[in-house]
């Protein structure tokens, strides 16, 4: 039986609800495959041109709640190198880049909201968690984190940065009229080799190793982010960039710390019982 969180998937295209039957465990391997190779796979039509219109619909008539948050970032956030403690001015620890996008939280998506009831279905984490393979997956108890889902007009961008989690998994609603690209450089660091000198020349305008992943509404896509530095490139004309991103981890019952929590989605946050330092992407 198809589960109900699945009602937005095409489930012809992508059949999440039958991962044991050979279909399932085809699109798992290939989709492995991407992953191996690329570091993301992006499954292109994941949900319908009308069901994702409609949802991008759904969500403009919310989408002023959303939170700005800070306005620059480095590519780490706040996440320090225990080598470098103090790193000269000018390094890439220390350089940021403009970011200008707002989040809306979990708890400001309305209950019902075809979104989040694929990210509360059990389908979707046993899914990635197969494409992934990774122990089993579980959703955030965080009631802002869980699952956010960005706003960006026109001027909207996002920095440079890695991601503070493994992977993530996105699913684009609405595209802007032009800009708004998903850039990447592919494997700029690697385990023990941060690579600064790289970094520093990417923020710096160096193209040679950028790759734009092309992403289109109803795409969703899996992309491992540790690694490899990327950025959305600047929006441009009225109609604006709409991303879910949705947060499953292989801990259970994690919830963001208020500090963070306050700086992503505003003075409205209150204490929850705290986990972790929260992912932030
Ligand atoms: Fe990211």
């Amino acid at each position: 039986m198809v589960q109900a969180g699945l009602a937005i998937v095409d489930l012809e295209r992508w059949p999440l609800h039958t991962l044991d039957a050979p279909a399932g465990k085809a699109m798992v391997a290939r989709l492995r495959e991407a992953i191996a190779q690329r570091g993301y796979a992006t499954l292109e039509g994941f949900v319908p041109q009308a069901t994702v219109a409609r949802l991008a619909a759904e969500v403009e008539g919310f989408a002023d709640c959303a939170w700005p948050g800070i306005d620059r970032a480095t590519p780490y956030y706040g996440r320090t190198d225990p080598s470098l403690p103090d790193p000269p001015p000018g390094h890439p620890r220390l350089r940021t880049s403009p970011r200008r996008m707002a989040q809306i939280a979990y708890d400001q998506v309305p209950a019902g909201n075809g979104i989040r009831a694929l990210y509360e279905s059990s389908a979707m984490p046993a899914f990635l968690a197969a494409v992934l393979d990774t122990p089993p997956l579980h959703p955030m108890a965080c009631r802002y984190q869980a699952v956010n889902i960005s706003v960006m007009g026109a001027g909207g961008c996002q920095n440079w940065h890695f991601d503070g989690s493994e992977f993530s998994t996105t699913l684009m609603l609405q595209k802007p009229e032009s800009g708004g690209d998903f850039e990447c450089v592919p494997r700029l660091r690697g385990p023990g080799d941060e690579n600064y000198e790289g970094v520093g020349r990417v923020m710096d305008g160096d193209r040679s190793g950028v790759v734009t992943i092309p992403v289109s509404a109803g795409t969703l896509m899996i992309f491992r982010g540790e690694r490899s530095l990327h950025r959305v490139s600047e929006v441009a004309g009225a109609r604006r960039r709409l991303l879910t991103i949705f947060h499953y981890d292989t801990r259970p019952g994690l919830t963001g710390s208020l500090a963070i929590n306050q700086a992503l989605y505003g003075p409205r946050v209150e204490r929850q019982d705290e986990g972790r330092a929260a992912t932030v992407f």
